[in-house]
């Protein structure tokens, strides 16, 4: 490492510590490691095969890249960089005063191009959809229509702007490189970033880390690096998808023709070999309807133990009982104690459909509770504020199966484990729920059925469960209802198969 490359760490590290976690989560604010950065500056160097090289960088933080660009390119060309926030850009653009960086304090995303580049390398603001305002979002959702063609989904992150909108700013063949989640290549608002990378542009080479391997320290995201050209996509050609290690020196590289890409696919399952070909003859989405668990909307004021039932005399119309977090279930059966769930930690939702002028004359006590709710501004959160009333939760049958919708690879309980639920103990939206398709809903209540189907899901493999799901930094995993549904199931079909006259039945039942 350099010696102006240690300054600037010192000076990076020192403006990050002066920001709380939440702020940096906000602005989407997570600096590059620099061997990370140089890493990807010598492959560019590689590919460009020349030092003369223009740079621009549209969210340039304390300017990592750009230091790292100064390393590969021997100095390097002009470069231009972006930057929002005066926290980052005053102290950068002290640092880098006399180079041939001209920094630029600004939001990217709001400017025309006045200059094309030859080359664009971005750590962009991992900024999630919800914390993107309303106006700005509708403003840059129709920016991307514009300037691509494609309708962007409202749930992108900010991140997808970037990629979509950046390309006006290279030169015709200019190269663009983007450190970014891998999640778009899974995830449903991916499938346009996806499109965009097949028609609106020349896709090169992704590269994904391993999901265990976090790229950074201070955020939990696993992360893949895009290259792409500013040309016009070509089917024919081969798009290198690497896996693990560097991208200079991965694991594993997979050479896949353009056409093969399609962006309703999870691009995650191309990169390695154990990839499936044919369709799987039944899913578990053929048996059961997968859903989250309930958003009651603050878990803190809704979910109750029995301490505060008894202070607030709190009726048993108004709970209903409700799982706690899965750390607190041992095993993979909950057994019922009078429909009760008999664990440790046992909790209850709150819920009321009483107007307020009813419940404070009826109730008073329990008129308390939920004024104390309104003090700490409950009734304002996003769900809350679209109930009436606010205190009043969505009703849902308890599901005899349910999956903790995440975990983690190394904790002692086993990844995405069904478990049976003999009680009537709804959930919160940490479990996904299974409920029987109405074919099978009669056969399932059958209890001997019932358990052989939760111990035969039960030997579907983590792997299989993990492909469908998502990766996240840290070995963490996360599934989503669809993905659930999605797994292959082929042992289930042979336990109801012959129980097929259930679907007779159940139309007289
Ligand atoms: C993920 S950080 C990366 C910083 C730097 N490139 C690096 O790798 O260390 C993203 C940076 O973009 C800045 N940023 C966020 N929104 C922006 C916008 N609309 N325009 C320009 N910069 C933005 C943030 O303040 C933050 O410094």
């Amino acid at each position: 490492m350099n010696e102006r490359e240690i300054i600037r760490k010192q000076k990076q590290d020192a403006l990050d510590a002066q920001k709380t976690q939440k702020d940096r989560n906000v602005m989407g604010q997570f600096s590059t490691p620099y061997p990370l950065a140089l890493d990807i500056m010598q492959y560019m160097r590689r590919i460009l095969g020349t030092d003369d090289v223009s740079f621009i960088e549209p969210s340039i933080g304390m300017g990592v890249f750009y230091s790292a660009f100064t390393e590969a390119f021997a100095g390097g060309g002009r470069a231009l960089g972006f930057e929002i926030d005066p926290h980052y850009f005053t102290p950068a653009s002290e640092f880098w005063q006399g180079t041939k960086l001209e920094m630029r304090c600004s939001d990217f995303l709001a400017q025309k191009p006045d200059e094309q580049f030859d080359m664009l390398v971005a750590n962009p603001p991992y900024v999630r959809h919800h914390h993107i305002d309303n106006e700005t979002k509708v403003k840059l959702q129709n920016k991307v229509q514009h300037q691509t063609g494609i309708k962007i989904s409202g749930l992108a992150g900010l991140y997808c702007y970037f990629m979509m909108l950046s390309s006006a700013w290279l030169k015709d063949g200019g190269l663009s490189c983007w450190l970014v989640p891998s999640e778009f290549m899974d995830v449903n608002y991916g499938e346009t970033v996806k499109r965009y990378l097949m028609q609106n542009v020349q896709l090169l080479h992704i590269h994904r880390f391993k999901a265990d391997d976090l790229q950074f320290t201070d955020a939990l995201v696993s992360s893949c690096i895009v290259v792409f050209r500013n040309s016009k996509p070509n089917a024919e050609q081969a798009v290198n998808l690497s896996l693990g290690g560097s991208i200079n020196n991965p694991e594993t590289v997979r050479n896949i023709v353009a056409a093969r890409l399609k962006a309703k696919d999870k691009w995650t399952n191309l990169f390695s070999e154990e990839t499936q070909t044919s369709e799987p003859e039944a899913t578990l989405g053929d048996f059961f309807t997968v859903k989250r668990g309930i958003a009651t909307g603050d878990n803190d004021f809704f979910i109750l133990d029995k301490d505060t039932i008894a202070q607030y005399e709190i009726p048993r119309e108004f709970l209903r009982p409700i799982l706690p977090s899965p750390r607190y279930i041992k095993g993979d059966r909950i057994n019922s104690d009078n429909g009760l769930p008999a664990v440790e930690h046992q909790q209850f939702l709150f819920t009321c459909n009483l107007p307020e002028s009813v419940l404070k004359e009826r109730y008073p006590k329990v008129w308390e509770y939920v004024w104390q709710g309104y003090e700490r501004g409950v009734q304002k959160g996003y769900i809350c504020s679209r109930r009436t009333p606010w205190y009043s939760c969505e009703e849902r049958e308890p599901a005899a199966i349910v999956v903790p919708y995440m975990g983690r690879s190394e904790t002692s309980n086993r990844l995405f484990r069904f478990i049976l639920n003999d009680s009537k103990a709804i959930t919160t939206n940490v479990y996904l729920l299974l409920y029987p398709k109405p074919q099978y809903a009669r056969c399932l209540k059958d209890e001997a059925v019932l358990t052989e189907v939760w111990q035969e899901l039960n030997t579907i493999p983590t792997e299989t469960l993990s492909r469908n799901g998502r990766f996240y930094g840290g070995g963490l995993r996360k599934m989503e209802p669809n993905e659930l549904m999605r797994t292959p199931a082929r042992g289930i079909a042979s336990l109801l198969t012959p129980r097929r006259s259930y679907q007779h039945l159940s139309l007289f039942g």
